[in-house]
């Protein structure tokens, strides 16, 4: 879309939310259908990605709440993509700025500074003013990251802030105005932390008008080959995925989430070598997991393993096994019994059952 790329906001042309059979809608798809941008723009942009029934429903939440002014509380794992659930809902009916304030990175006087901005002289080193965070949010949505690190006199600053859109900047006796949207995120248990006297409940009530719960990777597995196939194209040369590989993909558990999930896609991209990525493109942590050949590190990769399952049957490594003894010891039973540290008998019983020639 040429205005979000000329910088200006993008405007939707129809309402957010109404989506023929989502399901079926890769998000980027809906982004296509309502802002016209190209669907290579798309690929190369953040775009919330997502087909599973948890994804499809949060992004229903997202479109419905989007286009009023109310506070949004978003929860969930680290990596699970709540920052960009908070840019899309900004995109998705944008006015004014997305400003993101990391709760977690800064403290005290220096935080304070950062939000409400400083006059001249309020400080050693203040030698001009500066706006904060706050006056660049005015008129747009101010996004408050890790709201759950924020210490608790600007917890009760932001309250205030928030109920009568008023503030003073540092060393200032004149208050100014903002009003913004606000969306906070957190990885934390913030009822907890109410409870516990960490967090001030007042401005958990204040934050927590809408909340959306954005699921763990391992809870909504679908979203795995639509994202796998977003972060190819954003990171990569036109590469194909074997679906050798995404059978593993899909398979595990993901702890860092799509962050992680992300990292290893870029990963295998940088270890791979032709037209598409397979299991002898896996990092040697997730081909260890699952049995597969994957890359080490420092080693030209294995050429890709040709089909068939990843993980070898028991049955199977016992029959190897046992084959492999018999050709060592040239068929002597005894012997082959001994080097496989289980009886002659057993032997003879493991060789009918797993119909072996014992020749
Ligand atoms: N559904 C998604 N579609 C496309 N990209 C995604 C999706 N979810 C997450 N990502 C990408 O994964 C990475 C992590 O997402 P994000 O930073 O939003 O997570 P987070 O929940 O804020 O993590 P943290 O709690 O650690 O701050 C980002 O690069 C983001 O663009
Ligand atoms: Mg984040």
């Amino acid at each position: 879309m040429r205005a979000a790329r000329s910088g200006a906001p993008a405007r939707l042309t129809t309402p957010v939310g109404i989506v023929e059979s989502p399901r079926r809608l890769y998000i980027r798809e809906w982004f296509n259908a309502n802002t016209g941008e190209s669907m290579s723009f798309i690929n190369a942009k953040r775009i919330l990605v997502g087909t599973s029934e948890e994804t499809v429903r949060l992004y229903d939440e997202m479109s419905r709440v989007a286009p009023s002014n109310a506070p949004v509380l978003i929860l969930g794992d680290t990596g699970t993509g709540k920052e960009l659930v908070a840019r899309t809902i900004h995109e998705m009916a944008p006015r004014g700025s997305f400003v993101t304030v990391d709760c977690s990175s800064l403290v005290g006087t220096l935080l304070a500074t950062e939000l409400f901005g400083c006059v001249r002289g309020a400080f050693t080193g203040a030698t001009e003013t500066r706006p904060g965070l706050l006056a660049l949010a005015d008129g747009g949505t101010a996004f408050f990251d890790e709201i759950g690190e924020l210490p608790l006199d600007l917890q009760a600053n932001l309250l205030r802030v928030l109920q009568e859109k008023r503030y003073r900047p540092v060393g200032s006796v004149h208050e100014s105005r903002s009003d913004f949207r606000v969306i906070a995120a957190t990885n934390r248990n913030l009822a907890r932390e109410v409870d516990l006297g960490t967090f001030r409940r007042d401005l958990y009530y204040r934050l927590n008008v809408v909340t959306l719960h954005v699921k763990p990777l391992c809870r909504r597995r679908d979203d795995i080959p639509p994202l796998v196939e977003h972060f190819v194209a954003l990171h990569g040369d036109g590469q194909t995925t074997d679906p050798d590989l995404m059978d593993i993909l899909m398979a595990y558990h993901w702890p860092g989430n799509v962050r992680e999930l992300e990292n290893c896609v870029r990963q295998m991209l940088v270890s791979s070598h032709g037209p598409s990525l397979g299991v002898h493109c896996l990092p040697s942590h997730l081909a260890e997991l699952f049995g597969a050949p994957g890359q080490t590190p420092g080693r030209i990769p294995p050429k890709p393993v040709p089909s068939g399952h990843p993980i070898t049957p028991l049955e199977e490594l016992e029959r190897r096994a046992i084959t492999q003894a018999l050709a060592h010891t040239g068929g002597d039973r005894t012997a082959a019994a001994k080097a496989l540290g289980i009886g002659r008998t057993t032997l003879y019983r493991r060789l009918k059952a797993l119909s072996v020639e014992a020749s």
